[in-house]
């Protein structure tokens, strides 16, 4: 036992409720791991062992944990983020505690084991479910509130082996047909098979060949960094980030976006379906939710980069494109109510660099739903901008994350809660939170998701409430000083999610239904309801998550002021 996590042989055990791989997925038998094996080694850590609980023994088809395993998130026992969270409202259903208690027990059984040591945990762990799809495998961006709930808990080895595992991913060749992928490309999930005759191993990774849709996992590189940072500040160890690997893996991932090329704007270039919406829903151009995770994963390099070598000058690059991004996101992607009548007022064609109306935007292609939607209180990044396009949707992730990056301004963090707030109905109703608001329908619907069976009006990623975001709302909420909202976000929560199941999304306008084809057990809205509250109770945690605003012209740090 390592650092608080007990190693456990049994994968066997884990992967034999799981399905076939089909064969297009990338497979490799990894006999002489030395690699991982070498570099997993954590550093010796004070960390505090953890106290069983009694009576948590797992069935299913996965593995069966002894009591020693388990943590106990009451009572304070070996926590460094204590439970004794607000009371929620009586009507609850379950007592909040025995929620957080249930919440730690759903999240170990996603654990999921390559060659007895942990490295990430499974999607979905629904047993009712028909069909496991890709549920059974561990997604790099599903992984993430994971992650932050074993660091908060002072867990540290899955996250690690996760870094490593998915590094030693990015480095197989990636072919789609005939096709070579980029270098730096990220997977999107991977999975452990489990061989009972030859006792081994094996990974299968999945950069978008096999993803329905075929989807470019743009947001894993991201991610990556970001956990990577967040790793980093929550150890104070910074060993894992200066090997020679985990410089190459930033440079690599960053290398992709920075190439020069035909742009025109800072703004990254996707396909639809690039991120957690991976699906075609209209995303694709300059989405949001990639444009601020972009910009967090190059302040995180920042952080992260030894200024020597190769790096030295993709340090000056990723500072000038910060630069150039935060000006145009700020400027072209923010809109308030005064922005809102200056785009209604717009003069179009108009020519040469004098123009207001910088991407022609045509004033009857605002949405009516937006006159109303606009507070006079209040502001949020839209979802996309090109030549002229705005897509005026909100998308619930991107603006969380432009707070937690300083990529928003402070008073546009301010405006964007102050817009939460104003349409709580909307965006949060009665399960937080909209993933994207509002819905499309009709010929619209037809026409943007290809009539989409799964993203049909107020389902799914079409303005479905994905539970999973509360811990992104929370944190949000602590750094702009309003912690209430984040309170009230997780009473909501609590009298649903564990009754229902840990489902994966809601439908309907205020959320009231479980989806369609939600899965339940989903991993990331265990995850994500444990990050919210122990943010909540400590929210020193939030630093992990968070970066401040670079005041000044963003100066070359060394990667040794953590704390
Ligand atoms: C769905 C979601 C995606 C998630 C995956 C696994 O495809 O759209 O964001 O990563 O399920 O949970």
């Amino acid at each position: 036992m390592e650092n608080g996590i007990k190693k456990t042989p049994s994968s066997d055990k884990i992967n034999s409720g799981m399905k076939k791989t089909p064969s297009s997925l990338f497979s490799i038998t990894e006999l002489d791991d030395f690699y991982f094996q070498h570099l997993s080694r954590s550093p010796r850590l004070n960390i505090e062992r953890k106290i069983s609980l009694d009576g948590c023994s797992i069935s299913g088809n996965l593995r069966h944990i002894d009591s020693h395993e388990c943590i106990s998130p009451m009572g304070g026992f070996g926590h460094r983020a204590g439970f004794d969270t607000p009371n929620s409202t009586s009507d609850n259903v379950y007592e909040p505690h025995m929620m957080v208690v249930a919440a730690w027990d759903a999240l170990r059984k996603s654990i999921v084991y390559f060659r007895g040591q942990p490295v990430g945990t499974v999607a979905a762990c629904d047993v009712t479910s028909e069909e496991a799809l890709n549920y059974d495998q561990v997604f790099v961006r599903d992984f993430v509130p994971s992650a932050l709930a074993f660091l908060m808990n002072g867990e540290f080895d899955i996250v690690r082996n996760f870094l490593l595992k998915t590094l030693q991913l990015q480095s197989w060749e990636k072919k789609i047909d005939r096709f070579k992928l980029g270098e730096g490309v990220m997977p999107a999930s991977f999975k452990v098979l489990h061989d009972s005759h030859k006792k081994i191993d094996t990974i299968m990774a999945d950069f978008g060949e096999s993803a329905i849709g075929r989807v470019a996992p743009v947001d894993s590189g991201f991610w990556w960094i970001i956990l990577l940072r967040a790793y980093t500040r929550s150890t104070g160890d910074s060993t894992l980030s200066e090997t020679p690997d985990c410089q190459k893996g930033i440079q690599l991932i960053l290398s992709l976006c920075l190439a020069e090329g035909f742009d025109t704007f800072p703004t990254l270039l996707c396909t639809d379906g690039c991120c957690m919406i991976d699906r075609r829903m209209g995303i694709y151009g300059y989405p949001i939710e990639i444009q601020a995770l972009f910009f967090m994963a190059l302040r995180c390099a920042l952080q992260l980069l030894k200024p020597e070598g190769e790096s030295k000058e993709l340090l000056e690059r990723i500072m000038t494109r910060l630069h150039a991004l935060s000006y145009h996101m700020r400027s072209y992607f923010w809109l308030d109510f005064q922005q809102l009548n200056g785009i209604y007022r717009y003069k179009t064609e108009e020519y040469s660099h004098t123009a207001v109306n910088k991407f022609n935007v045509i004033p009857d292609s605002i949405p009516d739903w937006l006159f109303d939607f606009m507070p006079n209180r209040g502001g949020y990044f839209i979802g996309n901008v090109s030549p002229a396009r705005m897509d005026f949707r909100w998308f619930a992730l991107g603006n969380c994350i432009a707070i937690l990056a300083s990529l928003a301004t402070p008073e546009q963090s301010i405006a964007i809660m102050d817009l939460i707030e104003e349409r709580w109905e909307e965006l949060v109703g009665e399960m937080p939170l909209k993933a994207c608001f509002p819905a499309i329908d009709g010929h619209e619907w037809t026409s943007v998701t290809g009539c989409d069976p799964k993203n049909t009006r107020w389902s799914y990623h079409n303005g479905g409430s994905w539970p999973v975001l509360l811990w992104l709302l929370t944190a949000a909420s602590i750094k702009t000083g309003r912690p209430h909202i984040a309170k009230k976000a997780i009473d909501l929560a609590e009298r649903r999610l564990l009754k229902d199941g840990w489902p994966e999304y809601y439908d309907g306008k205020l959320g009231r239904y479980i989806g369609k084809q939600s899965r339940k057990y989903q991993t990331w809205s265990i995850a994500g309801y444990l990050v919210a509250k122990m943010m909540l109770e400590d929210p020193s945690n939030l630093g992990m998550i968070s970066l401040e605003e670079d005041r000044e012209k963003p100066v070359v740090k060394r990667s040794s002021s953590w704390s």
